[in-house]
C-alpha cells in the first residue's frame, strides 16, 4: 500500500514545493483562463457572472483542489491507483477507483479539443509575429497590428483558417506533439522545467498587455464597472452551470490532473496553504485577464458579448486601431500560448501515468500513445468547422442540439463530466475517506478543519448536484428555459 510513501511508480516527484506549485499553477492558468473565462463573463453580462464564479470557487473549487491534491498525495499513484489505494485503506469499497478513471476520462477529452484551440492560437502566434516583424522592417515596429486590412479582412482570418482542415490539423499536431515531448521527457525533467521557464514569462507578459490596456485606453474603469457591477437579471440556471463548470475548468479540477500531480508532492508540503495559493493564483489571473482584454474591446467600440470569436476577432481588430497593436498582438499571443501548453501537460500527464502504471509502459511510449489517440479525436474536432461542419453529434439532446463536435465535446466535459467527478470526490473525501488520514494529510486541525469538512461533506455535493441536475434539465426551474 503507497499510502506511507510519496512518490509514483509513473515517475519522478516534484523538486521542491515552489516547483509543485508552478507546475499546479501552470496546469491551472490556460486557455481557460484567458479564452473562456472572458468569454463567459462577456455572455453573462459581466458582474453577477463573475460575482457566482468567485463564490463559487471559493466555497467549492478551493476545497475541491485540496481535496484533490491530497487524495493523490496519500494514495501516491495514478489517479485510478491513487483513489483505490485510499479506498483500500478506509476499507471501503474498490468501486471508487472509478473516480479515477471518470477524471482521467474526461482530461483525455478536454485534451483533445483543447489542442486544437491551442493550434489555433498558434496560427495568431505566427500571424502576428508576422506582422510584426514585417512593422518592424518597414521601419514602423509601432505600427497597429495587420496595418492596412479592413475589419472584415482581420475578422475573415478566423473563418479562413477554419475553412483549411489541413492547416487546422497541422497546428492541432504542432501543439500535441510538444505536449507529448514535455510530458515524455518526465516530472522532473519535462513538467517541472517547462513550468518553471513558461509560467514567469507568461506572468510578465500578462502584466505587459494589462498595463498596456490600463495606459492607452480610456475604458479601464468601463472594464471595472463591466466585471464588478453585478446585473442579476443577467444570471440564469445555464449561467450558474457554466460559472461552476468554468470554475472547475479553471481550477483543472476532476480531470485527473491534480489528482496525479498531488501523487509528486512529498510528505513534508503543508497541504492546505498549497492548495489555496493556487486557486487565487488562478482566479487573480483570470481577473487579471479580464481587466487585460476588456479595456481593448470597449476601446474600439466592440461587443464583450462576442461569444468564443471575442479574442481570435475582436482583440485583433481593437490591435489594428491602437498604438503599437502589432507588437502587443503578438506579445499577447504568445502569453496564451505559454499558459495552454502548462495545461495540456497536466491533461496528458494524468492518462500517461496510468497506461504507465497499468501497462508498465515506458513513460515516452505511454505519452505518444495517449497523445495519439488524443490528437485523432481532436482531428474529428477540427473538421467540425469544416467538412464535418452539419454534425451535430449530440443533437437530440436540447442542451446540446446546436453544438459542433466540439462545443460538443467541450460541453458534455464541462457542463456534465467535470461536476459529476466534483460532486463523487466530496462525498467520497467528506463521507468515506478515512477521517484520520485525510486530516493529516491537509494539515489543517480544529474550527478550520471542521470548516472544510463542512464544505466538502456538505456545502459541496449539495451545490455541485445541483447545479448539475439544473444544467442537464433548465427545465426545472423555469419552464420556458427549456425549450
Ligand atoms: N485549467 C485549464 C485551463 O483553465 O485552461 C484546463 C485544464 C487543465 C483542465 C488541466 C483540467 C486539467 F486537468
Amino acid at each position: 500500500m503507497a499510502l506511507t510513501q510519496a512518490g509514483t511508480t509513473s515517475g519522478d516527484g516534484w523538486s521542491s514545493r515552489t516547483a509543485f506549485i508552478l507546475a499546479a499553477v501552470g496546469a491551472a492558468v490556460g486557455l481557460g483562463n484567458i479564452w473562456r473565462f472572458p468569454t463567459l463573463a462577456g455572455e453573462n453580462g459581466g458582474g453577477a457572472f463573475i460575482l457566482v464564479y468567485i463564490g463559487f470557487v471559493i466555497l467549492l473549487g478551493l476545497p475541491l483542489v485540496l481535496s484533490e491534491i491530497l487524495l493523490g498525495r496519500a494514495g501516491g499513484e495514478d489517479a485510478i491507483g491513487s483513489v483505490r489505494n485510499v479506498a483500500a485503506h478506509s476499507k471501503r469499497s474498490e468501486a471508487w477507483k472509478g473516480i479515477g478513471a471518470l477524471q482521467i476520462t474526461a482530461g483525455f477529452l478536454i485534451l483533445s479539443f483543447y489542442s486544437v484551440v491551442a493550434g489555433w492560437v498558434i496560427n495568431y502566434v505566427f500571424a502576428s509575429g508576422g506582422d510584426f516583424l514585417g512593422a518592424l522592417f518597414s521601419g514602423e515596429p509601432f505600427a497597429g497590428a495587420f496595418a492596412g486590412e479592413s475589419q472584415e479582412e482581420i475578422t475573415g482570418r478566423m473563418g479562413e483558417l477554419f475553412a483549411n482542415p489541413a492547416l487546422l490539423i497541422g497546428l492541432h499536431a504542432v501543439f500535441m506533439a510538444a505536449t507529448v515531448w514535455i510530458v515524455a521527457s518526465g516530472v522532473g525533467d519535462g513538467i517541472e522545467k517547462a513550468a518553471k521557464w513558461l509560467m514567469p514569462a507568461f506572468f510578465v507578459l500578462l502584466v505587459i498587455v494589462t498595463l498596456y490596456g490600463a495606459i492607452v485606453t480610456d475604458e479601464f474603469g468601463d472594464a471595472v464597472a463591466f466585471m464588478f457591477t453585478p446585473d442579476f437579471s443577467a444570471l440564469n440556471p445555464t449561467a450558474l452551470n457554466e460559472a461552476l463548470g468554468q470554475a472547475l475548468f479553471s481550477l483543472s479540477l476532476a480531470a485527473g490532473g491534480l489528482l496525479t500531480y498531488g501523487a509528486y508532492v512529498s510528505r513534508d508540503v503543508n497541504l492546505a496553504p498549497t492548495a489555496t495559493m493556487i486557486a487565487f493564483a488562478d482566479t487573480g489571473v483570470a481577473m487579471l485577464a479580464g481587466l487585460m482584454i476588456f479595456p481593448i474591446v470597449f476601446s474600439v467600440g466592440l461587443d464583450p458579448a462576442a461569444g468564443p470569436a471575442l479574442i481570435f476577432q475582436s482583440l485583433p481588430i481593437a490591435f489594428n486601431q491602437m498604438p503599437a497593436g502589432s507588437l502587443i498582438g503578438f506579445v499577447f499571443f504568445t502569453l496564451i500560448f505559454f499558459a495552454a501548453l502548462t495545461s495540456s501537460i497536466s491533461l496528458l500527464e494524468g492518462p500517461t501515468a496510468w497506461v504507465i502504471d497499468r501497462f508498465r509502459f515506458r513513460r515516452p511510449v505511454a505519452a505518444i500513445l495517449v497523445g495519439g489517440v488524443a490528437f485523432a479525436i481532436g482531428v474529428v474536432c477540427a473538421l467540425g468547422y469544416n467538412v464535418l461542419s452539419e454534425v451535430r453529434p449530440l443533437g437530440f439532446w436540447d442542451i446540446f442540439a446546436d453544438s459542433d463536435i466540439l462545443d460538443t465535446l467541450d460541453g458534455f466535459t464541462g457542463k456534465i463530466m467535470l461536476p459529476l467527478g466534483a460532486f463523487l470526490v466530496a462525498v467520497f473525501v467528506g463521507w468515506f475517506a478515512d477521517r484520520r488520514l485525510v486530516q493529516q494529510q491537509t494539515g489543517l486541525s480544529g474550527g478550520m478543519f471542521m470548516l472544510w469538512r463542512f464544505l466538502v461533506a456538505f456545502v459541496c455535493p449539495i451545490a455541485v448536484g445541483l447545479v448539475l441536475l439544473f444544467g442537464l434539465f433548465p427545465g426545472l426551474i423555469t419552464p420556458a428555459a427549456a425549450g
